[in-house]
């Protein structure tokens, strides 16, 4: 074949893109972000996991004469893929500068952009949906959005905003806001309109968009027959257009990469370091791509997509007779478990089966129904190949030779007497990959109910796809009854056995999941043979078919419920920059356009927790092109450690490395590639030195970051002996990654005379600033740093952004040019700390009516390598531990141990919701002991208004029982407590549990010098208002509710207000915008420096009929300063000796959740039903904002408390680096009805305008999720004859609440030690 080297051509936004030298490593991410400078696409993990990336394909198919748009991954998208396909961005739908598309519009009004990083990828997603379907269902839209993360909305806002777009009738019939001119006030509110909405057109209109282009189909022959030959730096792109020419490519390249998707072949250079000099992309071979009907079944091409697959296959199952589809119906079936629809649009099916991965979703069920591959070379053509028992020859490998490559499979036709299953579980139900999966496929013998074939593969349970060999022999024969779920348990045992340290971890779940799912099989198929009347099988009970019960649940659907207000402060306006994100315009770090001369640096960082380091050789790496240089702790002009808290942290380790992830020196060259490039050719030696690991390891060691540290209130040890109870036990708590969309970034700019600007992604712009300057020596006016917005922030970037905006000063000064720094996802992950883990031990004293005495705790907490905040989250988990209860006796004593993981820091709540779970804890062991209601135990020991806190702090104002009370009515809850108990009596394998649970969380840092703030004013003559203050807007609306108090003070309408950043020029000194405080804070200095132009304009106020800009312009030509600053400080905090109070909070926000959830108890899946919000935040401010604070943390908490798994490895190595390991909650995660409610009437004297904070008590809510969830359990034990308290720790993972069950099915695995064999990961860190 003769080597033709072309260009790549092909069109984004409608303009046409000629490449003559593509580089097959480029994805199209980059290529759009870095060549064509469309940076609205965002990158926020690199491995198809996220959807921030997401953008819209449309191709041209000449046999149907059709143009197909779908959405993709652009991170994993070669962008020589591309070529003859047109491209479509969030910048080419819409601009805020022409007019934006309602699907960028309606995201921004219905408060569904907060930061806005996962923003343009929710639009793209959507708007791929509705080119194909201008009329969705709410089904559709969820299912289209399971691919996109985001971790700040909680998802509905934005499920609501597209409701807009759906054909389903809304929840809220004629009150809907598409019937609404207005939005519902004082009531329902779910569209929420924007200062100005002339311009607003909700409606969609498919025939007003962008034209596919012209050239595309009028030269389809040129852009996708042609043989193609791309190559670059050593790496080959070969574009086959026919069958024998990718055979010789394959015979002349035996070890090439085939490309479809490149949904694994990218993960593996990506993140795997692995090399592949030839790619073959298979896209454009009329074999690879067909669909055709045969005698036997569907034909699928190797390169057909999933998504394809899935529309053919559901075509057949709605078309053809039922017993024909069964095994259609089951690929289907773990199809719709399957990734995200980005992926399923890109990847294809030859990928799947030949990657071979143990847990491929579509092989154990391609296995268990016998597909047969067809398989060709250039020299044996049309090998037929079955998947059966010895197809898979080890890990990643098959009987499928390397010059061969799969041409296409025939998934067969079922017939009457064969019946078949798929399985799937994993941590999070959509767009996760399997811990197990299976197929099964049972054949009987005419219409007896004997078994002559029997098929059952599995994944996830060895090196490959395994078919359980002695279970399906020993029951061939058998009859169809309860018999053989015996015969199978002993048997799949021993079929798949897996020892203590087997990859991927917990195994005892592993092992029940395998024979959980035979049982559900055995269920479905004797509930069919009955139906049938075939065999002599007993009807089945009722409440054992539960097991085989697939509940379809509604989307999401809710009220919030909030006070109307008459001025602009109060009304739920949309935050400040809400459409910018949409449209792609917003500008984050990354986005900034390269300056000249910039460089990129990437840091070089420890893969051991604790070494000596012996050498470091960066030789090789400097040879690669564009490599400006290295830097080490040499390089530093000041000093190699900065303070964060009382301790000093390391920027470059020296002579020994104390984590993985410690940053040992950077590289630095003209791009983040090339620069990522060399890094990973930087060679280390090390020594290994012990590390301490988990908590269990620090006590041993004596490894701690201080001495313990005891609080106490009344005596304990006096009390204890007087208790008609006590009870003893442990809890633990996880880690939990914040989980950021936007990555630590920053760039350095270098300027004259010593100055440097530094913009970057912290919430603490003051601290950043200290640290860079004690990092140069250089002195803080000269350093300004420049926030416009993060991407997220979650406390994640409080202390860690000096580090990594140090890093690049450092080498901005050595180089003298400007110096970027963007984490990748792993790396960040790696190298920044979590959310601490807690265990409690702990033994609470009560009466017999179930009043607490007294409660003494001894915590320890896993606070990683160096102090950072560590001890100040501690200490906050003492300080707010008591929730809403009193507690007359109390002693906490923690432990701040010290380890060799990552630096453990700041995550929204501080320590608190840690902490509430030992109490919270505490009240259910009572309960549970006591046979009590735990909602009476609750409420009997509930705090009520004068009390005093175990700080010794009066309690004013208190509204915990208005919560509950409002929560109780809200959530129905005694009727529903009724009718769970009579669903768990009718159902045996799903049960349902419910729980309310109040809270009180203290507002005020604990440090009193925090409660302070500054702003600034300008007003100019034209009378806008520039607004700065020291709070940096993170997707909380800060900067919004800061307009709203500026416009209510100055009396001007928010329109002509503006903030343009957080920089430490304007407003000097700033706390960080954390603990809830940032608009109490800030809101009072905003107030005040408006109350201070006001004062000043006052004298020209007084002419009739003259307006504020009059005024303004007065009170400039009488030479009137029209800047002010504002400051404020939170007065009254301190010991009051008049009244003996302790006042370390101003004042307390109150709230109440209750959540019911039911679970499956054979896999140990949930699904939150229902969750009920009351919140007291006293006046809102802005109650969309407010709203959205308590939707988005509640989803957050959910995570921490049930989903988020932090694995760390037994050799202290992070585990879960991206969102392909550690899930966030996704769109089908969230509460299928959730009600929010602010408590009205309650206005708080104590904060600006009556307000309340609001960032962090929501995310604590979510702890009624767990307890519903442990109900569940308790619920699933009673009928297996366990009763009584029992312990369930953090976060309940499927396969916690699964072994919690405690059924016939997981007592047959017990957790095994295996001769010191230690499990995969670190069970509790
Ligand atoms: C975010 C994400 C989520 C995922 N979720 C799941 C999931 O839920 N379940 C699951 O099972 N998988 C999942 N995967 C894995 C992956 O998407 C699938 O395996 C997919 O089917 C691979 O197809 P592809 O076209 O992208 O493969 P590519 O990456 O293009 O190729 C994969 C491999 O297959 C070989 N290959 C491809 N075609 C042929 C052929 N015709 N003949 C011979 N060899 C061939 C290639 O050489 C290569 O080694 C996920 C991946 C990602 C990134
Ligand atoms: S950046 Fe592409 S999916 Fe996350
Ligand atoms: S708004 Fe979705 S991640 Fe921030």
């Amino acid at each position: 074949m003769e080597e033709n080297i072309k260009g790549l051509v092909f069109y984004v936004n409608g303009e046409k893109v000629v490449d003559p030298e593509p580089d097959p490593a480029c994805s199209l991410l980059r290529y759009l972000r870095k060549k064509l400078q469309l940076t609205g696409t965002k990158l926020v993990c690199g491995e198809g996991g996220c959807g921030a990336c997401t953008v819209m394909i449309s191709k041209y198919n000449l046999t149907d004469d059709k143009i197909y748009h779908y959405s993709v991954n652009a991170c994993l998208m070669p962008v020589c893929s591309a070529h003859g396909l047109a491209v479509t961005t969030t910048e080419g739908i819409g601009s805020l500068k022409t007019r934006l598309h309602p699907v960028q519009e309606q995201i921004a009004k219905s408060h569904g952009s907060q930061c806005g990083f996962c923003t343009p990828g929710m639009v793209m997603s959507m708007y791929a949906l509705l080119r194909n379907n201008p009329q969705p269902t709410m089904k559709e839209i969820e299912k289209n959005l399971e691919g996109n993360l985001c971790r700040c909305t909680g998802y509905r806002p934005i499920l609501e905003g597209y409701r807009a777009f759906s054909k389903d009738e809304c929840g809220m019939g004629k009150d809907c806001c598409k019937n609404q001119k207005q939005p519902v006030q004082n009531g329902v509110s779910v569209v929420l309109q924007e200062h100005d909405d002339s311009n607003y057109t909700p409606i969609y209109d498919s025939s007003q968009e962008p034209i596919f282009p012209p050239e595309l189909k009028v030269n389809h022959e040129k852009y996708h027959k042609e043989y193609l030959v791309y190559e670059k730096d050593g790496i080959k792109w070969y574009r086959p257009v026919t069958l024998p020419e990718i055979l010789d490519l394959k015979y002349q390249f035996p070890q090439a990469k085939i490309i479809v998707g490149n949904t694994e072949v990218g993960i593996e250079t990506t993140f795997k370091n692995m090399k592949y000099p030839i790619l073959i992309n298979a896209s454009d071979i009329p074999e690879l791509t067909e669909i055709q009907n045969t005698e036997t079944g569907i034909k699928f091409g190797a390169s057909v997509t999933l998504s394809k697959i899935e529309d053919t296959l559901q075509h057949a199952v709605d078309t053809q007779p039922e017993e024909k589809t069964k095994a259609f119906v089951a690929v289907l079936a773990i199809l719709k478990w399957f990734a995200g629809k980005q992926i399923r649009n890109a990847a294809a099916i030859g990928g799947n089966i030949m990657t071979a991965s143990p847990i491929s979703d579509l092989n154990p069920v391609f296995q268990a129904c016998g597909v047969i591959l067809n398989v060709q070379s250039k020299d044996r053509i049309d090998r037929k190949v079955p998947m059966d028992i010895n197809f898979f020859t080890g890990y990643r490998k098959t009987v499928v030779e390397d010059n061969e490559i799969l041409e296409s499979l025939v998934i067969p036709f079922s017939n009457q007497n064969e019946y078949i299953q798929s399985y799937k579980q994993s941590i999070r139900k959509d767009d996760d990959i399997a811990i197990v999966n299976s197929g099964m496929r049972v054949v009987f013998k005419d219409q007896s109910g004997i078994i002559e074939d029997l098929y059952l593969a599995y994944g996830g349970m060895a090196p490959t796809t395994v078919m359980a060999k002695q279970t399906m022999e020993q029951l061939k024969g058998k009859k169809w009854n309860e018999e053989i779920v015996k015969i199978a348990c002993e048997y799949l045992e021993k079929d798949l056995p897996l020892s203590h340290d087997a990859p991927g971890g917990t195994v005892e779940y592993r092992q029940t999941l395998t024979t959980s799912f035979f049982f559900k099989f055995y269920l479905s198929v004797a509930q069919q043979l009955a139906q049938r009347d075939i065999g002599d099988l007993k009807a089945i009970p009722e409440t054992d078919l539960s097991a085989i019960k697939n509940p379809d649940y509604n989307v999401s659907q809710g009220s919030q419920i909030f006070e109307d207000s008459k001025t602009e402060l109060g009304k739920p306006l949309p935050h400040s920059s809400a459409l910018q994100p949409a449209s792609g315009e917003a500008v984050y770090i990354d986005d900034m356009p390269a300056l000249t001369g910039e460089l990129s640096l990437v840091p070089v960082y420890s893969k051991k927790p604790h070494a000596k380091i012996l050498n470091v050789d960066v030789a090789e790496a400097l040879t690669v092109p564009g490599v400006k240089g290295y830097i080490d702790h040499r390089d530093v002009k000041g000093n190699n450690t900065y303070p964060v808290a009382e301790q000093d942290e390391h920027l470059f380790a020296i002579d020994e490395v104390i984590t993985e992830g410690d940053v040992i020196g950077c590289i630095v060259a003209e791009s983040h590639s090339i620069a990522r490039k060399a890094r990973n050719m930087v060679q280390v030696g090390y020594e290994d030195l012990p590390a301490v690991i988990s908590i269990e390891d620090a006590i041993k060691a004596n490894s701690y970051l201080a001495k313990p540290n005891t609080r106490t209130c009344g005596d304990v040890d006096k009390a204890f002996p007087s208790c008609e109870n006590t009870l003893e036990d442990e809890v633990y708590v996880g880690a939990q990654e914040h989980f950021y969309l936007e990555p630590q970034s920053s760039i350095v700019v270098p300027k004259e005379n010593r100055e440097l600007d530094v913009y970057c992604s912290t919430q603490s712009p003051h601290l950043t600033q200290t640290n860079v300057c004690d990092i140069t020596g250089l002195p803080a006016h000269r350093v300004r740093v420049i926030v416009k917005r993060l991407g997220g922030a979650f406390g994640g970037k409080e202390s860690h952004c000096g580090r990594f905006a140090g890093l690049a000063a450092t080498a901005a000064l050595k180089y003298n040019r400007p110096v970027r720094v963007v984490l990748d996802r792993d790396d960040d992950m790696v190298m920044t700390g979590t959310r601490h883990p807690f265990l409690f031990k702990f033994k609470v004293g009560f009466s017999n009516d179930g009043k607490i005495q007294c409660l003494d705790i001894s915590s320890y907490s896993n606070c990683g390598n160096t102090g950072d905040l560590s001890l100040a989250v501690v200490d906050a988990a003492v300080l707010r531990l008591t929730s809403a209860y009193k507690i007359p006796n109390l002693r906490m004593t923690v432990h701040a141990c010290k380890t060799n993981i990552s630096s453990n820091t700041a995550f929204r709540g501080f320590g608190f919701p840690q902490s509430l779970m030992v109490i919270e804890s505490a009240i259910e062991a009572v309960s549970h002991h006591l046979v009590m209601d735990p909602l009476k135990v609750r409420q009997l020991n509930c705090y009520r208004e004068g009390d005093r806190t175990h700080l010794n702090q009066i309690i004013y104002d208190c509204h915990i029982q208005d919560c509950l009370d409002g929560c109780l009515k809200q959530s129905d809850y005694q009727t529903r407590l009724g009718q769970i108990d009579q669903y768990n009596r009718e159902n045996r394998w799903r049960k349902r549990g419910i729980a309310i649970v109040p809270l009180m969380y203290g507002v005020s840092f604990e440090f009193k010098f925090m409660n302070q703030a500054g702003a600034l004013v300008n007003v100019y003559t034209d009378g806008t208002v520039l607004l700065a203050h020291g709070g940096t807007e993170m997707g909380q609306g800060i900067h919004v509710k800061m307009i709203q108090i500026a416009s209510e003070t100055l009396g001007v309408p928010c329109s002509i207000i503006h903030i343009i950043e957080t920089g430490t020029n304007t407003v000097p000194n700033t706390i960080a915008t954390a603990a809830s405080t940032g608009s109490d804070l800030n809101g009072m200095a905003v107030k005040n420096a408006c109350e201070k132009i006001n004062k000043r304009l006052e004298p020209f106020k007084c002419e009739p009929g003259t307006t504020w800009k009059d005024w303004v312009i007065k009170a400039h030509f009488e030479r009137v300063s029209l800047s002010a600053s504002g400051f404020h400080k939170v007065e009254g905090l301190g010991y009051k000796k008049e009244t003996d109070d302790e006042v370390i909070y101003k004042y307390y926000s109150f709230g109440a959740g209750c959540s019911e959830v039911e679970i499956d108890c054979l896999t140990g899946d949930h699904t939150v039903l229902r969750t009920d919000i009351v919140m007291d935040l006293g006046k809102s401010l802005n109650p969309a904002v407010d709203i959205g604070q308590i939707e988005g943390g509640f989803v957050q908490g959910y995570g921490l408390y049930m989903l988020e798994q932090y694995k760390v490895s037994q050799s202290g190595n992070l585990l879960t680096k991206g969102p392909g390991t550690y899930k966030i909650p996704s769109v089908g995660n969230i509460p299928k009805v959730f009600n929010v409610t602010l408590l009205k009437d309650k206005p708080n004297p104590k904060a600006v305008y009556s307000s309340k904070a609001i960032g962090e008590p929501p995310l604590l809510l979510a702890i009624s999720v767990f307890f519903a969830t442990k109900a569940a359990i308790m619920a699933a034990r009673n009928d297996h004859g366990l009763e009584g308290y029992f312990r369930l720790d953090s976060p309940a993972t499927p396969d916690v609440i699964r072994m919690a069950c405690q059924d016939q099915f997981a007592k047959q695995f017990p957790v095994k030690k295996e001769n010191g064999l230690k499990s995969w990961f670190v069970k509790h860190l």
